[in-house]
Parts: C-alpha cells; sequence; structure tokens
C-alpha cells in the first residue's frame, strides 16, 4: 500500500491520478448527458430509464460508492497538487508560460470546487429531495414509482432553477475543456503538431456536454419539453 501512497504523492503520480480520475468522471457525464436526453423522447422513455437503473439494486449501490470514492480522489489530489505547488514556488513567475499555467491551474481549482457546490445542491435536488421535496415526491401513474419526468420538468419549469444549472455549466465547460487537454497532456500526447487539434476537440467536446445539459434546462423553461405534467 504504501508504494501505492508514495506514488499518489509524487509529482507525476498526482498528475496521473488526476488524468485517470478525470477520465472516469468523463465517462459518468457522457453517460448521464446520454440518459437524461431521454427527456426529450418523453416521460415513458426516462422513467423506463430511471426504473432500470434503481432496478440494479446493490450493484447501483457499488457504482454509486465508487462514483463518490474516484470524486473525493480527484477532488483531494486537486488540493494536494495545489498545495505542492504553492509550497515549491513561494514567489511569482517572471516567465510569463509560466504564469499562464500557474492561472490555468489555478483556475481550474476554482471551478471544480464551484462545481463541487453545483453537486451537492444537484443530489440534494433530484437524489434526496431536500431543496424542492414536492417535486422529488411526484410519482409516475400506474408504476406508482418515482416520476423522474415530472421531478425534472417541474423544476426547470421554475426560471430561477432552470438558469442556475445553466449557469453551472459554463463552469462546467470551463473546467472540461482545461481538463480534457491536461488530460492529454498527461498520458503524453503532447506535439506541436497535434496540440493545436487536441485544444480544439477538447473545446467541442466540452462544449457538446455543457452545452446538452444546458439545453435540457432551458428547453424545458422555454416550453419546448414537458408541457402537461
Ligand atoms: C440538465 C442537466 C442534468 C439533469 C437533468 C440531471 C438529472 C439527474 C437526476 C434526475 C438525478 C437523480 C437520479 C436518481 O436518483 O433517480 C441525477 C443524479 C446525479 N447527477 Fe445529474 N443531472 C444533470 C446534470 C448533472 C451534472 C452536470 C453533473 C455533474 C457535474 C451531475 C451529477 C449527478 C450525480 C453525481 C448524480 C447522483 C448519481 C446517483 O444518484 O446515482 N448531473 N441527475
Amino acid at each position: 500500500m504504501s508504494w501505492l501512497t508514495s506514488f499518489w504523492r509524487s509529482s507525476i503520480g498526482g498528475k496521473v491520478t488526476m488524468a485517470v480520475t478525470g477520465l472516469m468522471l468523463f465517462g459518468f457525464l457522457v453517460s448521464h448527458l446520454l440518459g437524461n436526453l431521454l427527456l426529450l423522447q418523453g416521460r415513458d422513455k426516462i422513467n423506463a430509464y430511471a426504473k432500470w437503473l434503481h432496478d440494479l439494486g446493490p450493484l447501483l449501490w457499488v457504482m454509486r460508492i465508487g462514483l463518490l470514492a474516484v470524486f473525493v480522489l480527484h477532488v483531494a489530489t486537486a488540493i494536494r497538487l495545489s498545495r505542492a505547488n504553492k509550497v515549491a514556488r513561494p514567489v511569482a513567475y517572471r516567465k510569463p508560460n509560466t504564469v499562464q499555467a500557474n492561472m490555468a491551474s489555478r483556475s481550474m481549482l476554482l471551478s471544480g470546487l464551484t462545481l463541487l457546490v453545483f453537486i451537492i445542491y444537484h443530489l440534494m435536488h433530484f437524489t434526496f429531495g431536500v431543496t424542492n421535496p414536492g417535486h422529488h415526491a411526484l410519482k409516475a401513474a400506474g408504476a406508482g414509482g418515482h416520476d423522474v419526468y415530472a421531478m425534472v420538468t417541474t423544476s426547470f419549469g421554475n426560471p430561477a432553477i432552470a438558469i442556475a444549472y445553466a449557469v453551472f455549466q459554463v463552469v462546467l465547460f470551463l473546467h472540461l475543456s482545461h481538463g480534457l487537454q491536461s488530460m492529454a497532456q498527461t498520458v503524453g500526447i503532447h506535439h506541436a503538431r497535434y496540440t493545436p487539434m487536441i485544444k480544439t476537440v477538447s473545446f467541442l467536446v466540452a462544449l457538446a456536454i455543457a452545452g446538452g445539459n444546458a439545453f435540457l434546462s432551458l428547453s424545458v423553461m422555454f416550453g419546448l419539453v414537458g408541457g402537461t405534467q
């Protein structure tokens, strides 16, 4: 176990941990968005998907605990790396490139911590039903299960909630577009020829994910999705 801790504590080990956990969280975001897009196909589709997930039972809990562990590791490593950076270089940099890199890692920490606030709010909203218990308690007709379609459309029918979600997606976009680039660099894809392409791909992928989430909340707000509860 100690070699694992020493690896994690090393500079390269920290970066690899960030890249691997970041990739896993990215995978979750893609599958979460694909699932949520079923909202566009109507109540039955998304409710059936939510039921399928919940019926996984213990496996769902294994996945949830795994996701939480990966998330905690990602945040803890980010905080450790940022502290180590400060200790290693307490005086400001002179070279513009290093200043840029330092600003980027600082803004990653800031956007990451802002996302943490979003996730806590999001879980209290949709998973635990703390912020809007009325929306969470909606039951699907017939089956009597949890009506995810009604919960989401009722929530995003409230402009304050829909806009808050969309604003957080701007932060998600910033975090992802830079994070994906860094991940590519960590795994060694760092070449004058490929770097501009990696930047463009990271930008577009981040835009698709954050934009897809924002599209969902805003399209319900504008009445394009939902309507009759
Ligand atoms: C418009 C965008 C989004 C919608 C409509 C949405 C919807 C939902 C819903 C309905 C649940 C509850 C699942 C359940 O317990 O039945 C959920 C859980 C969750 N969401 Fe989202 N979500 C969105 C964006 C995001 C984003 C951007 C993140 C991460 C940055 C995220 C992270 C999570 C996590 C970690 C869970 C807990 C997973 C679980 O309970 O197993 N979501 N989301």
